[in-house]
């Protein structure tokens, strides 16, 4: 008999998916629509600051404090309607650029990812030390701590206890990236692994979303609202904190880690909704009896055994491929790729939303699709989908302009744009479409398919963190390199994604439907 989804497998699932993969997905996204707003209140508490201490009227005064109105000694606030809408905006809006803003908001972006590599690397120690779910409970009361610094910066007019809010965030997101994908492929039965494992995903995108969608200028984006937005980030921990202690650790992590046997069958009596899991157990018995007859996995064994060496790489190598697919550059930039595409800046800001949408529904169309066409399909329909629809987007954007287009030329007035400009925003959407088939959840749960018990923690610190890094250097990479080379630049995610349909097609095995001891012994063929 197949088991089905049993309540306390879904208030688990419900648990780890809504408190951290929303979470994590939630601080992707939650400062591209403020940016603008929160650029200008940097600018007036610095300009506030120098006031304050009479600081004398030269050029740093004049970079911080310039031209605007300065009325009864504090100052003027924008008024909506100039409040810059562009995602991205090298000058923050209507006054002059101060690369020094610049400079400041580049540091907020990095210090997350920062936080995040950090948070990635120790979540290996810690899911081996402390559990699946004990890690998520500990993670959530730095969750909070993070809140709290980045809900108050507006009233202590201070923004250095953003940049320290979006550190420990990155922190908490770093540990919360990586393990709900290695807690439900442990707790779920063998024939919905791959489903239960990329709600992750699922949840992600949901995060992604929903802040895109509150950050928009007239729900919280605005002023005075921003901190508002940050702190809702409370609502997934407090639920995390309220549901997590209601269900039980990972049998796995009780058995094959602790040790105690007991303890697993129990934790499995209830994910399962019966006492009757022989054949569940007897597999933990032998990867227990396994674990137990080699010596324990250190950092070098990883590197030195060939298997563990191979199924760790495999693991790296997924999460470079879905990062140096270009996603993030979408994600981080559509609404400026869209302007690029023709799109007005309001338009663009609200297609942002309906790509981060589409995002969700196929993230949830590929749950059900993970099961049936199996991961190694997805990931190879999703980097040569992908693929084409990166280099349809470079040949339409050429057509629009070859890279000289303008916000301010309206379209119309160049007849070859009129065809090519829609046709590149569908592009985007279809490149979103096809990384959500496959490439956006498989590699999250992958790991732990393929790396067994006993360096399954170390092998999720690496790959999670190089996820991270990878983030990171796309995030910081892709203005300089779209400037340099224009419209090119998606020709080089093409490159990339052929190179990743073919390494995936040669060295990544299928996991689907197979117990950890099936995919080692097909692997340990091809050593
Ligand atoms: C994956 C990626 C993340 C990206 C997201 C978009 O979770 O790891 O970097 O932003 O997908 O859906």
């Amino acid at each position: 008999m197949k088991e089905g989804v049993t309540k306390p497998l879904a208030l688990a699932i419900f648990a780890a998916a809504f408190g951290s993969s929303l979470l994590f997905g939630w601080n992707i996204g939650v400062i591209n629509q403020p940016q603008n707003v929160m650029g200008h209140w940097i600018r007036d508490v610095k300009c506030k600051r120098l006031m304050d201490a009479d600081a004398p009227r030269d050029d740093t005064y004049e970079k911080w404090c310039d031209k605007r109105p300065v009325e009864n000694d504090t100052i003027k606030m924008y008024p909506p309607d100039q409040a810059p809408k562009n995602e991205i905006d090298p000058g923050f809006g209507d006054v002059a650029p101060n690369p020094d803003l610049n400079a400041l908001w580049s540091f907020i972006v990095a210090i997350f990812a920062i936080g995040g590599l950090i948070g990635a690397l120790a979540s290996g120690w810690l899911v081996t030390k402390y559990g699946r779910k004990g890690t998520l409970m500990m993670n959530t009361g730095l969750g909070l701590i993070a809140v709290a610094l980045l809900a108050f910066p507006y009233l202590a007019r201070s923004y250095e206890m953003l940049f320290v809010g979006r550190f420990l965030m990155g922190v908490n997101c770093g540990i919360n990236s990586g393990i709900p994908a290695m807690y439900f492929s442990e707790i779920s039965p063998l024939h919905l692994r791959g489903a239960i494992g990329s709600l992750h995903q699922l949840f992600i995108t949901i995060g992604i979303f929903l802040s895109s969608i509150f950050g928009l200028y007239p729900i919280l984006g605005s002023e005075d609202l921003w901190p508002v937005l940050f702190a809702l980030a409370v609502v997934p921990i407090i639920v995390q904190l309220m549901t997590l202690p209601l269900v039980p650790e990972s049998p796995k992590y009780l058995y094959l880690d602790k040790g105690d046997e007991a303890a697993a069958q129990r934790a499995l009596a209830k994910f399962r909704g019966t006492e009757d899991n022989h054949e569940e157990m007897a597999e933990m018995k032998k990867e227990s009896d396994q674990i137990k007859s080699e010596p324990k996995v250190t950092i070098r064994d990883v590197f030195t055994n060939k298997f563990l060496r191979k199924v760790t790489i495999i693991a790296i190598l997924l999460m470079v491929m879905q990062q140096f697919s270009g996603i993030n550059a979408i994600m981080f930039y559509s609404t400026r790729i869209f302007n690029s595409c023709g799109l007005t800046a309001e338009a663009a800001s609200y297609a942002t939303i309906g790509l981060n949408a589409v995002n969700v529904a196929m993230t949830l169309v590929s749950v059900v699709l993970v099961e049936k066409a199996g991961r190694k399909t997805l990931l190879l329909v999703g980097f040569i989908g992908m693929g084409a629809s990166m280099v349809l987007l470079a040949v339409f954007m050429l057509q629009t302009g070859a890279g000289k287009v303008s916000e301010t030329e309206p379209i119309v007035e160049n007849p070859r744009k009129v065809w090519a400009a829609p046709l590149s925003a569908v592009m985007v959407f279809l490149g979103v479409i096809f990384f959500a088939t496959g490439p956006g959840s498989v590699p999250w749960f992958m790991i732990s398919e393929m790396v067994p018990q006993s360096s399954r923690g170390i092998a999720t610190s690496l790959a999670v963190g190089t996820n991270w890094l990878c983030t990171f250097i796309v995030g910081q990479a892709f203005p300089p390199l779209q400037e340099a080379l224009k419209e090119n630049v998606f020709f080089v995610f093409a490159s990339i994604l052929a190179l990743s349909a073919l390494y995936t097609w040669k060295f990544v095995p299928e996991t689907k439907g197979k117990t950890l001891e099936q995919v080692r012994a097909e692997l340990q063929q091809t050593l």
